[in-house]
């Protein structure tokens, strides 16, 4: 049968697929999905593949005509599912996990199907109102008061730039939404206060918001990588004496390097005597307050004036949706709201018109894919998943701690290991270089092993091996393995 026998009617016509073919063609892809996930330990991590070599398989030109399913299903098959990074790999633990779990792979296919985009009620009042109600659910599965409302977006970097906007729009007499910031004589610098472990992404809602990065004032660390709030009272005291407009604080509930943990509690006392925004980015670690006992390490975010919580990250949500809670919603709307005549609708408190609140028009329907998942695990079962990578972390962390000649660089306050290779016999200080070529060399052996894939990042000059765990497919078993992979490495690396 040659390509154009194989092609379905519909496809010579000018509809749509017909109901019937998609009905069997998605049938085909829900068994090609769940083959996915049942051989994904069989794929290498990290693909072992050169850059450009997927692109010099594809046409360089689109197809003119129609393709049969068939030849599009396979060349997915061929070309795409072996050549990805497997994000859903038990094996992944570099970065922060990244996990679409099965309830949430599913409301994700319908939420395609459905199409509805959620910019006014009107317009998507199911997906609106479930929404709210799952923005509800998580905050009260995080422990968090009622005085927090809410909405998802894409990313943490859109829900921080969101924030840093509403922060700005609240700076009594700066009005930057209808007299910008250009040309405004006399007008002093805007500032941005986070601490120097901060994620790039707060530098760049300064960039965008007007602030630019010489606004971001740094304020330095502890030796656990946490913000000097003292330090920060100071700087803004400083700032306003020579006529800077302090804007927001961030606070980092768990930073990306060593997930270390700022005193938000006095950084809020701070802001509230300062009057000012304090925005908490606990992208990764603000899952952890599912599980209550290890809400005392997040005790004081209760009094930020935004959240961001990506349930991408450690809340087997498939990519992407980021939770942005704030307790001034009429600011982001203050802020933000334009309402051309085509999209004027009567207004009403009971409902949001979520397109109001930030940026975009067009917003995907993100909650329908964690309804489906808080329903089948229920909040505890999320929680018990929270508790369980955080068992599996301390485990690691025993066995490094039990090992000579391994040592642990930061505290392990939830599910990611900061660790090296020191053999006794090398100083720290002098054989300090020797010391991160090995560790390097260690890494990149476990990640050529395709069996587990970690990530790095420096500390005080020390090349640190990172470890995440967050993966619900993730056991005992894939935790000793990457345990015996490292020690192989090490064994192999000049030690
Ligand atoms: C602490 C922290 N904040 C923000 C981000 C940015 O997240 P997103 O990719 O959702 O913008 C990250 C990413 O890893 C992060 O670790």
């Amino acid at each position: 049968m040659n390509e154009r026998d194989s092609l379905h009617a519909a496809q010579l016509g000018l509809g749509d697929m017909d109901p019937a073919e998609f009905r069997a063609a998605a049938h085909r892809v829900a068994d090609m999905a769940a083959d996915y996930l049942e051989r994904v330990e069989s794929y290498p991590v990290l693909p072992d593949i050169e850059p450009g070599s997927v692109r010099a398989q594809v046409p360089a030109v689109p197809p003119s005509g129609p393709e049969s399913l068939e030849t599009i299903l396979a060349d997915y098959l061929s070309l795409v599912e072996p050549n990805i990074t497997h994000w859903q790999h038990p094996g992944w633990m570099a970065y922060f996990c990244s996990v679409a779990s099965g309830p949430g792979i599913l409301g994700e296919w319908l939420a395609a199907t459905l199409n509805s985009n959620v910019m006014l009620w009107r317009n998507a009042p199911a997906s609106t109102e479930i929404e709210e109600v799952v923005v509800q659910w998580l905050r009260e599965m995080m422990g968090l008061p009622t005085d927090f409302d809410g909405m998802f977006t894409d990313t943490a970097s859109v829900s921080t730039l969101l924030s840093v906007v509403a922060a700005r729009h609240a700076v009594p007499g700066l009005d930057a939404r209808d007299e910008g910031l250009a040309g405004r004589e006399g007008l002093g610098r805007l500032r941005l206060y986070c601490s120097s472990e901060t994620h790039s992404s707060i530098e760049k809602a300064a960039i965008v918001a007007g602030i630019g990065r010489a606004g971001v004032r740094a304020i330095p660390v502890d030796e656990a990588f946490a913000m000097r709030a003292e330090l920060l009272g100071e700087a803004i005291r400083e700032d306003r004496q020579a006529g800077r407009i302090p804007v927001c604080a961030v606070a980092t509930l768990g930073t990306t390097s060593t997930t270390s943990v700022d005193p938000v509690a006095e950084i809020a006392r701070i802001c509230r005597d300062e009057k000012l925004w304090l925005h908490v980015d606990a992208a990764y670690a603000g899952a952890a307050a599912l599980a209550s006992e290890m809400r005392p390490l997040l005790s004081g975010w209760e009094h930020a004036d935004s959240i961001v919580v990506n349930p991408h990250k450690w809340l087997f949500t498939p990519f992407d949706a980021s939770l942005l809670l704030f307790k001034n919603p009429e600011l982001y709307r203050e802020a933000f709201s334009l309402v051309p005549e085509y999209l004027s609708v009567r207004q009403t408190d009971e409902v949001h018109n979520f397109h109001e609140y930030g940026i975009q028009l067009g917003r995907r329907f993100r909650a329908l894919k964690l309804w489906f998942m808080i329903r089948y695990f229920g909040a505890k079962g999320m929680a018990d998943r929270i508790r369980e990578s955080c068992r599996l972390a301390a485990r690691l962390r025993n066995w490094i701690e039990e090992t000579p000649d391994w040592e642990m660089l930061a505290p392990t306050p939830f599910s990611t290991l900061c660790l090296r290779f020191r053999p006794a016999a090398l100083d720290p200080d002098r054989d300090l270089e020797l010391l991160n070529t090995m560790n390097e060399r260690i890494m990149s052996t476990v990640n050529a092993s395709g069996k587990i894939f970690l990530s790095h990042t420096m500390l005080h000059g020390a090349y640190t091996i990172r470890v995440t765990l967050g993966n619900p497919r993730a056991t005992e078993k894939h935790v000793a393995l990457c345990w015996s992979v490292l020690q192989d490495a090490a064994a192999g690396a000049g030690a």
